[in-house]
């Protein structure tokens, strides 16, 4: 078993999820806990610029083949980091044109070894406002229809992952206004003092 508590954050995009773990990072170096933070998509972004991909939303575009080796390679690396404590900020599922792709597939998981995996939550209404105030990216048009689809899938697929990775889970709502309470709040669910 792995010396590194290691952290997934997740939830559907625009629900909040980096400002969150942020937040935790925060609080738990103010603890003086060696506490590091990886975005997945990030690192799957360092090797996707390599055959030429330019924008993060241009990942879920590729053929899946492509995702997956992308995908396989980000888990090895992120799997090497070695602080106490490792947040990684990742998703249960992408949407490409193909359907709801698992970013978490059984492979991946086995290589994080995740001790808990957290699911951000918030509103529909919150989530799509949150996407369209924030202009830096190429968000897929949706509704509040799509949005609460995407909302259940992402609780079905993280049941799964407890049974899979025996990791505990935790769903936590982000509500406007409160992402300070959030973060405390997991920090707490975690055991940290
Ligand atoms: P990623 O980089 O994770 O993009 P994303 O999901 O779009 O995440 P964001 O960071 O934009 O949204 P967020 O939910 O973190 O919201 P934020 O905190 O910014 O992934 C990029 C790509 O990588 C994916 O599309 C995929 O292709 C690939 N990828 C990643 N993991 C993968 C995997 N495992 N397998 C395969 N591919 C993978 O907040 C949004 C806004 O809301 C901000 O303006 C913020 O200020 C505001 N806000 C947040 N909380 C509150 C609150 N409580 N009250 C008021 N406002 C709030």
């Amino acid at each position: 078993m792995s010396d590194v508590r290691r952290v997934i954050i997740v939830g559907i995009p625009g629900v909040g999820k980096t400002t969150i773990i942020r937040k935790i990072k925060h609080i738990l170096n103010s603890k003086s806990l060696n506490t590091d933070y990886v975005v997945f998509g990030s690192v799957m972004m360092e090797e996707a610029n390599k055959i030429g991909v330019k924008d993060r939303d241009d990942m879920r575009k590729l053929p899946i083949s492509q995702q997956r080796k992308l995908q396989v390679v980000a888990s090895s690396k992120i799997a090497e980091k070695r602080p106490d404590i490792l947040l990684i900020d990742t998703h249960l599922f992408i949407k490409t044109k193909d359907g709801y792709w698992p970013g978490l597939p059984q492979d991946v998981v086995s290589e994080l070894k995740p001790n808990n995996i957290i699911l951000i939550e918030a509103t529909p209404a919150e989530i799509l406002r949150r996407r369209a105030s924030d202009t830096t990216r190429r968000r897929d048009s949706v509704g509040e229809k799509d949005v609460l689809e995407e909302l259940d899938i992402a609780k079905n697929m993280l049941s799964t992952l407890a049974v899979l990775t025996g990791a505990t889970i935790m769903c936590a709502p982000n509500f406007d206004g409160k992402a300070d309470d959030v973060a405390l709040k997991i920090v707490s669910a975690l055991g940290v003092k």
